[in-house]
């Protein structure tokens, strides 16, 4: 059985709760009203609405907890020393063309540093959860991170920049060097779900530049407490500023890291 602290208890209920809602608006994505935030950049009345239902819970069982969220940015509380870290709706481009791949993600930090994570895909039902020291699960499966160790065996993950967005140029330099070498690359359009594959180990590798930190807060604590390794593009930890993130298991992960530099190098 998962580990639930009393927080991912409440993270998860907001989660479902929130989940619930988000397939109803799923069902009838045609009718949504929809607003352009920016090129390509579609922010839905379902993605506003989750997050509200999000915050009113969260707010309800912690009050006094900070939040940054994707939609209302920075909401102060009185507790400094709580924050959450939230993206109502990761694959919003999925959402919006009836894709089932998006995930809601909610992550905890306590005094600066991360220590409850929460994905979750309403549509598969599948809920990830982690707890900082207490591992990382998939409903009542702990998760590890994949076992492969070569190069030529893995299946990366990533993201491609698109219109308006991103180095396009540098992206299809780190793509040939991936493709060439590897088993595969995906891009399926959930930054938060493509961290939750690598700590179930479906994927083995996920990297992308220019997240934001609601795109990678949950997700870097599931890879980590699945036993994998996270860092900056660099090999440094600055993944929240940098936007730019590696997640991999300990043998792929210098191997992914020297590859995408040399890459962006050539
Ligand atoms: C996006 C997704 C996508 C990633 C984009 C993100 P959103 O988040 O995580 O996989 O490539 O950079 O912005 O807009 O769907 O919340
Ligand atoms: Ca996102
Ligand atoms: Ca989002």
């Amino acid at each position: 059985m998962p580990y639930l602290s009393p927080a991912l208890n409440v993270m998860t209920t907001a989660a479902r709760k929130a989940g619930r809602k988000l397939i109803r608006d799923f069902g009838e994505v045609e009718n949504l009203q929809i607003s352009l935030k920016g090129p390509a950049d579609f922010v839905s009345v379902a993605d506003q609405r989750t997050e509200s239902i999000l915050v009113g819970e969260l707010q309800k069982a912690r009050p006094g907890y900070n939040f940054l969220v994707e939609e209302a940015g920075v909401i102060e509380g009185p507790d400094k020393s709580h924050r959450f870290v939230i993206d109502p709706l990761d694959g919003t481009t999925n959402f919006l063309h009836g894709i089932p791949h998006f995930a809601i993600s909610i992550g905890l930090e306590r005094e600066g540093q991360m220590v409850s994570a929460v994905v979750y895909n309403p549509v598969t039902d599948e809920m990830y959860t982690a707890e900082k020291s207490h591992g990382a699960y998939l409903n009542d499966k702990r998760l590890r991170v994949a076992a492969r160790r070569e190069l030529r065996a893995s299946l990366a993950a990533t993201g491609i920049p698109f219109l308006g967005h991103g180095d396009h140029g540098r992206f299809e330099k780190e793509l040939h060097a991936v493709m060439a070498v590897t088993s595969g690359v995906r891009r399926f359009g959930s930054a938060a779900l493509d961290l939750a594959y690598v700590a179930a180990g479906r994927f083995d590798a996920f990297w992308e530049h220019d997240l934001k930190p609601w795109d990678l807060a949950a997700g870097m604590l599931l890879v980590r407490e699945a036993g994998g390794v996270v860092s900056d593009l660099e090999g440094g930890a600055r993944m929240l500023e940098t936007g730019a993130v590696l997640a991999s298991n300990e043998p792929l992960h210098p191997q992914f890291l020297k590859l995408l530099k040399e890459a962006r190098r050539s």
